[in-house]
């Protein structure tokens, strides 16, 4: 269980998570040099798109379930994630929002959901939280998000930003590359990092970048980071659930960045072929494993077909 510090009713909240920040940097901040934030913990996040997963990462005690449009290349069969829809979104949202009793639930707002006009942004974004429950919303995108983030906190709907790596600019990043390793694009990164902030974020992803510009981001911002392929000095860590479970698609794809901790393709491999020898083989089902008529029919089953 993470050491979470938690409202009475155990329960994460948007305030909770902006206030973990394991980073402190003195200017912003009155307590004295060399003393650290009140919380050392890091938080914890990963992904989930479905009822028994989001149901499992909560009672493990994680602090924050996104609803990750991840789904699109994890779950739904999808090369990247552009395809996924709002209805997709809003529909693992709920699902995954029943599950939850504990952890923080954030939606990813998809491709094309937030790139038409702001009132057709906040719109969505807030078809998310009324529809699919989500208490936050993430937002792909630096300093060209700044208004809408702004205008999703002023309509009370909480924001966690995601800069770096962002795969719904996949075409215009031209592939997945690790972000920010020339000087140039490192200060991007960073402004792109302190934009999300001054805009209202609560939090801030950094995906796929030089720890140390990670480090330097998470020294300077006064809201958490939350990393992948970031580095261990963000104030918290988020893999896709599916790659540190071994998984679906990921599965042979090793990402430098993830720590496999099962390996749930080989298990269900194995389990699924074991049935099907046991049906082909007719040891499945087993006379244990039928239901039975009562005493007087059951005469009529020949001893020798029962097994
Ligand atoms: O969609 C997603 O799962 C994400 C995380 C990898 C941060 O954006």
């Amino acid at each position: 269980m993470s050491a979470a510090p938690r409202a009475g009713n155990g329960k994460v909240t948007v305030p909770d998570i902006a206030s973990r920040k394991t980073h402190f940097h003195p200017a912003f901040s009155n307590a004295k040099p060399g003393a650290r934030s009140e919380s050392e913990v890091k938080i914890t996040c990963l992904t989930a798109y479905d009822y028994p997963t989001a149901r499992l990462l909560d009672e493990a005690g994680v602090d924050v379930i996104l609803v990750g449009d991840s789904l699109g290349m994890a779950v739904l069969g999808y090369d990247s994630t552009l395809p996924v829809t709002l209805d997709e979104m809003v529909d693992h949202t709920r699902a995954v929002r029943r599950a939850v009793r504990h952890a923080l639930v954030v939606a990813d707002m998809p491709y094309g959901s937030f790139h038409v006009s702001l009132e057709e942004s906040v719109r969505n974004a807030v078809r998310l939280v009324k529809e699919g429950g989500a208490e936050a919303v993430k937002v792909e995108g630096g300093e060209r998000r700044i208004e809408l983030i702004a205008r999703l906190v002023e309509a009370e709907i909480p924001v966690m930003g995601h800069v770096g790596l962002t795969p719904q600019s996949l075409n215009a990043q031209g592939g997945f590359h690790v972000q920010g390793k020339t000087s140039d694009a490192a200060r991007q990164v960073e402004r792109d990092a302190r934009a999300v902030e001054a805009a209202g974020a609560f939090a801030v992803v950094l995906e796929s970048m030089p720890r140390e510009l990670a480090a330097r981001i998470t020294e300077k911002l006064r809201i958490p980071t939350i990393g992948i392929g970031a580095g261990p000095d963000c104030d918290g860590q988020v893999l896709v659930i599916h790659d540190l479970l071994g998984y679906g698609y990921g599965a042979g794809h090793k990402l430098k960045f993830v720590r496999q901790y099962a390996n749930l393709s080989a298990e269900i491999t194995r389990a699924v072929t074991a049935y099907c020898e046991d049906v082909r083989g007719g040891s499945f089902p087993s006379d244990a494993e039928s239901y039975h008529s009562a005493a007087e029919l059951h005469e009529q089953v020949p001893a020798g077909q029962r097994r």
